[in-house]
């Protein structure tokens, strides 16, 4: 049907005759002459008419709307001097057209306009109940496409250069231990059984390497049923990886080559090899988060041993009761925040409380070298504790610094969300810098309050560290985090191939041998077969664009995502089923509606 692409066309094209096809993006009227922008994927480009040098298409251009559907016909030629535009690539041409054909029209009112030119801001609900409109915009089909160059890019490097081969891994499956809640699929044909959709692929790219694949690939979609938030979606897609007889090494070598290519050929940045690294205590205690955002400094000082047997009993009974105290030290703080800003009602105040935090105490260093601190510090902690406190953070006249108190949890929760939140607002953050960081070493399991049980803080089949084997419970996992900027781009380990350790693992977590061999018998008992030693990575695609686009959300680099409540605007998933399918199914709902509260309220 057309000739060309719009976006393709420019000076070289001048006197030739074109066809295109797309939507209009604006008409205007200019005194009589018909100015339209027409897209497609390519971009923008001028089509004009007028009843004197184009009488054939002069009504059909009259009686174009807004995101018509149409076929046009004309010259290109060069534009008028005054009328360049050097913000489009096609800015230099116009196209004459001497042929319109509507192929089709808007029938409706649209929502929202498309048109980056009307640029207003719509509501998120109504761009993703009309998502083909909302990706018909600039920024959302730039999104799409720069998530499909990623992919491109990614299955090139890994099949061209490195030898890895894509296989595609069961969707009806059996649960996968990812710490998340499953989605869960009734059996018609077995019935009262259910299949679980892969949270990821870990079970079968490990008996893929039993299999001899040696090195797999996927683009997986994996599906978590867990509470959502900005870079967190129900079904997300991964890029999975697993190797056979490589080490943590050469694994980590491995996927440094892929994030340098990626980055380079994206974003044409060279990123030096290797990348910096930090052990989980290390990243833990110096930012009290293990997906440390390391383009700013602001690290935090644990002053625990100071305080321990000082007079301000929140200090020194957060110590002995096994938790710490630490300080997030701010240079030029003690001018640019308040008082107000960290006493209850204020923000920063809220922004630790809503950490788990009690309160903030503080001390400012007046810039005449002074000092000013709350009541209960100033009573009870020592002239030589203060100084030391002083002395440990570095502090100079200007600085302020944040305390934290409690159980480790917390506390570095704390004060990881202020020195977030004060990178933000002081300007420490340079957006352009990308910073790359291998987080190593995590502890093989935590302490799960609530169940009263150890967890596998990766996931169960990661190998202990060689050094830390005579005590699994508290041995470092041959696991690794790859943190892009403080957001958690990947993750992987070294697995556990022999199935003693395994079964050890298994105890470890709680689950009865007969749990084990239920859940995932037919998994270890591959290892009984010759299994190679192996490992590998996911990282997650959607996280990815998000960070390459610049974009807040990862909703904003899906296709069709799904909501904060998991809904799908455009097709009202979830929806209710026919009766006669949940038979066929073997399947009833217990679910009975909230009773509305009666009108006087009680
Ligand atoms: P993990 O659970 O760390 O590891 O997931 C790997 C990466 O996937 C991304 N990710 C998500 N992205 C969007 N929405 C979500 N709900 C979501 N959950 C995770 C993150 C994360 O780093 N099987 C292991 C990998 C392995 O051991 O090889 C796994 O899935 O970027």
């Amino acid at each position: 049907m057309r000739s060309h692409y719009c976006g393709q066309l420019r000076a070289s094209h001048i006197g030739e005759t074109v066809t295109l096809c797309g939507w209009v993006d604006r008409r205007r009227d200019h005194g009589g002459v018909i100015f339209v922008d027409l897209r497609d994927r390519t971009g923008i480009v001028q089509v004009v008419s007028d009843p004197e040098r184009t009488p054939t298409s002069y009504p059909q251009a009259d009686g174009l709307r807004n995101e018509y559907v149409v076929k046009i016909s004309g010259r290109v030629t060069q534009r008028p001097e005054v009328s360049l535009n050097s913000r489009i690539a096609t800015g230099d041409v116009e196209i004459y057209a001497d042929q319109i054909e509507i192929l089709n029209a808007v029938r409706k009112q649209l929502p929202f306009q498309v048109s980056r030119a009307e640029d207003e801001p719509v509501r998120e609900e109504l761009r993703l109940k009309y998502r083909y409109l909302d990706l018909r915009r600039e920024r959302m089909s730039r999104n799409l496409q720069l998530r499909h160059n990623l992919i491109k890019t990614v299955r090139r490097f890994l099949e061209d250069t490195e030898g890895f081969m894509e296989v595609e891994t069961p969707i009806l499956t059996r649960s996968t231990p990812e710490g998340a809640r499953d989605y869960l699929v009734p059996s018609r044909v077995n019935p009262s059984e259910w299949y679980a959709l892969p949270q990821s692929p870990q079970l079968f790219k490990q008996l893929l390497m039993v299999s001899g694949c040696d090195r797999y690939y996927q683009v997986a979609r994996c599906f978590r049923d867990e509470d959502l938030r900005a870079e967190r979606q129900p079904e997300f897609t991964q890029l999975d990886m697993e190797m056979s007889f490589m080490t943590q090494e050469e694994i980590l070598h491995l996927n440094e080559r892929l994030v340098c290519h990626i980055l380079k050929t994206m974003k044409g940045i060279e990123v030096p090899m290797p990348f910096p690294r930090l052990t989980y205590a290390e990243a833990m205690s110096r930012y009290g988060s293990d997906k440390p955002d390391t383009r700013f400094e602001l690290e935090l000082v644990d002053v625990s041993d100071v305080v321990k047997n000082s007079g301000f009993k929140v200090f020194a009974d957060a110590v002995n009761k096994g938790g710490m105290v630490k300080i997030l030290p701010i240079p030029n703080g003690n001018d640019v925040i308040s008082n107000v800003r960290i006493k209850p009602g204020g923000d920063l105040f809220k922004e630790a409380t809503d950490m788990g935090a009690r309160g903030l105490a503080y001390i400012r260093v007046r810039d005449s070298g002074e000092i000013d601190t709350i009541g209960a510090i100033k009573d009870n902690l020592s002239d030589e504790q203060q100084q030391e406190i002083l002395k440990r953070t570095g502090a100079q006249p200007g600085h302020l610094l944040l305390f934290a108190a409690g159980d480790t949890v917390t506390v570095n929760k704390t004060l990881d969300r202020l020195r977030q939140c004060l990178g933000q607002e002081l300007g420490l953050i340079d957006p352009d810098r990308i910073n790359l960081l291998w987080v190593t070493d995590f502890p093989m399991f935590e302490w799960n309050p609530d169940e009263k049980r150890l967890e596998a803080l990766h996931h169960p089949f990661t190998a202990p560290h060689p050094d830390d084997l005579d005590d699994l419970k508290t041995a470092r996992a041959q696991a690794y985090d790859l943190v892009y900027n403080g957001v958690e781009a990947g993750g992987g380990s070294v697995r556990i191939f022999q199935p003693e350790v395994q079964t050890k693992v298994f105890e470890l977590i709680g689950l009865s041998e007969e749990e084990a061999q239920n859940k995932f018998g037919f998994f270890v008992e591959a290892f009984d077969y010759g299994a190679p030693p192996h490992g590998g990575i996911a990282y997650g695609i959607d996280r990815w664009v998000m960070l390459l686009s610049g974009e807040e959300s990862i909703r904003d680099v899906i296709a069709f995502p799904k909501t904060q409540q998991a809904r799908c605007l455009l097709t009202n998933a979830p929806s209710g089923v026919d009766d006669r399918q949940l038979k066929e199914l073997h399947v009833a709902s217990t679910y009975k509606p909230k009773p509305l509260k009666d009108a006087a309220g009680a």
